[in-house]
């Protein structure tokens, strides 16, 4: 047993005894040699024990070199394999075919063993290092993909806690959160968003309102109508969360600023807080809007009861053209039974 594992193995083909012979007398001091006097046994023989390098003759009965090394190439395993051909035609047709089929070099008969030598271990080198540079390229790959993961779950932890601190104060649970999320998802799903697009709806939908932590709990919390000052603070929310989540360079608090800014807007221009029309106002502000709207008119709230969702809808598809862009509604029509799974999904749990 050779305890040695840095001796490379080679796979000499030949179907002529006294080639191996010579092949073998010349290269067993420096590598572990296995031999084959056929195609089908050099091919067995290469599966079951893969070489470092593999030095093949070309014309041999039943299957030839050209036919061994094309399913070599075949075989993922064994495709990177360098091939070396040894034989006696020394045309250049078949250099090129050989070379066609995969080969890395061409050793013509009658064998000169200092030959064979120089380019086994000149093919082994570049072997090797070539397969060192791939490995080292698939770990530099690897610690990229590991790092933006880490990057990307400590800003979605980080966004869920900032959407926690803003319901602690908000009479709603974090289910309206969650339901409006996924209603934003849906909807932009229904406008044929792409889903790279709805993913970051999703996830930037929930931070809306977090500018209602600069409104003070006597108006979030007032159970009846606000009156024209309360309005005033109510109506501040956007603007405060856009300044929460101004000046981010990430995509998503992108996104999510321009939904906490624009939530309140309305496709006519009535809207606040600075009266946007039309697409002047941000997609994601606009598909939010319909979201937010259509949980609050189905949820309770602390000024509300709930209302029948066919109400709700009715409320909805009114408001086309004047609140919400007609594509907009047309979509909430096309999803409305996705988004009221949803809603069943993320149902407040009645009190004991
Ligand atoms: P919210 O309760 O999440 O409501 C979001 C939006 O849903 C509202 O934005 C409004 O466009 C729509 N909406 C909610 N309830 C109704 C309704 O009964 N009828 C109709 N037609 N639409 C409704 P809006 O009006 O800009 O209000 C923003 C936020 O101000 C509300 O968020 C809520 O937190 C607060 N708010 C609004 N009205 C009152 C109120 O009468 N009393 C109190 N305490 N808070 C209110
Ligand atoms: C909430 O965000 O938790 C409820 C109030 C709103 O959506 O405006
Ligand atoms: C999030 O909090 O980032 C996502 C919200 C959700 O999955 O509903
Ligand atoms: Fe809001
Ligand atoms: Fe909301």
């Amino acid at each position: 047993m050779n305890l040695d594992h840095k001796r490379p193995t080679l796979l000499v083909v030949d179907d002529t005894e006294t080639n191996i012979d010579i092949l073998v007398e010349g290269l067993e001091s420096a590598y572990d040699l296995a031999v084959a006097t056929d195609g089908r046994t050099a091919l067995a023989s290469a599966r079951e024990n893969p070489p470092d390098l593999i030095l093949l003759d070309i014309m041999m009965p039943e299957m030839d070199g050209y036919e061994v090394c094309r399913r070599l190439k075949k075989d993922p395993n064994l495709r990177e394999i360098p091939v070396i051909f040894i034989t006696a035609m020394s045309q250049e047709e078949n250099e090129a075919e050989g070379l066609a089929v995969g080969a890395v070099d061409y050793i013509t008969k009658p064998i000169s063993i200092p030959i064979v030598q120089a380019r086994v271990a000149t093919h082994l080198e570049l072997f090797n290092s070539r397969r060192a540079l791939k490995n080292q390229n698939e770990l530099l790959e690897q610690r990229v993909r590991e790092r933006t993961r880490e990057l990307r779950e400590s800003r979605l932890t980080t966004i869920t806690c900032l959407g926690r601190a803003a319901e602690r104060k908000d009479p709603e649970t974090g289910l309206h959160i969650q339901r409006m999320a996924h209603y934003s998802r849906i909807l932009g799903t229904g406008m044929e968003l792409d889903p790279r697009v709805t993913e970051l709806l999703l996830h930037a939908a929930p931070m809306h309102d977090i500018g209602k932590v600069g409104v003070p709990d006597r108006i979030l919390l007032k159970p009846g109508p606000l009156n024209d000052e309360e309005w005033v603070i109510m109506r501040t929310h956007p603007d405060i969360g856009a300044e929460i989540l101004s000046n981010q360079p990430s995509e998503l608090l992108r996104i999510a600023r321009d939904i906490a800014l624009t939530h309140h807007e309305k496709w006519d221009g009535s809207g606040y807080p600075q009266g946007l029309k039309g697409d002047a106002i941000p997609l994601s502000g606009q598909i939010a809007a319909l979201a937010d709207v259509f949980d609050a008119l189905t949820s309770a709230r602390p000024y509300k009861l709930a209302w029948e969702v066919d109400r709700a809808v009715a409320t909805i598809v009114a408001a086309k053209g004047i609140h919400f862009q007609d594509k907009i509604v047309e979509s909430f029509v096309d999803v409305l039974p996705e988004m009221l799974t949803i809603m069943e999904q993320f149902r407040e749990k009645p009190h004991k």
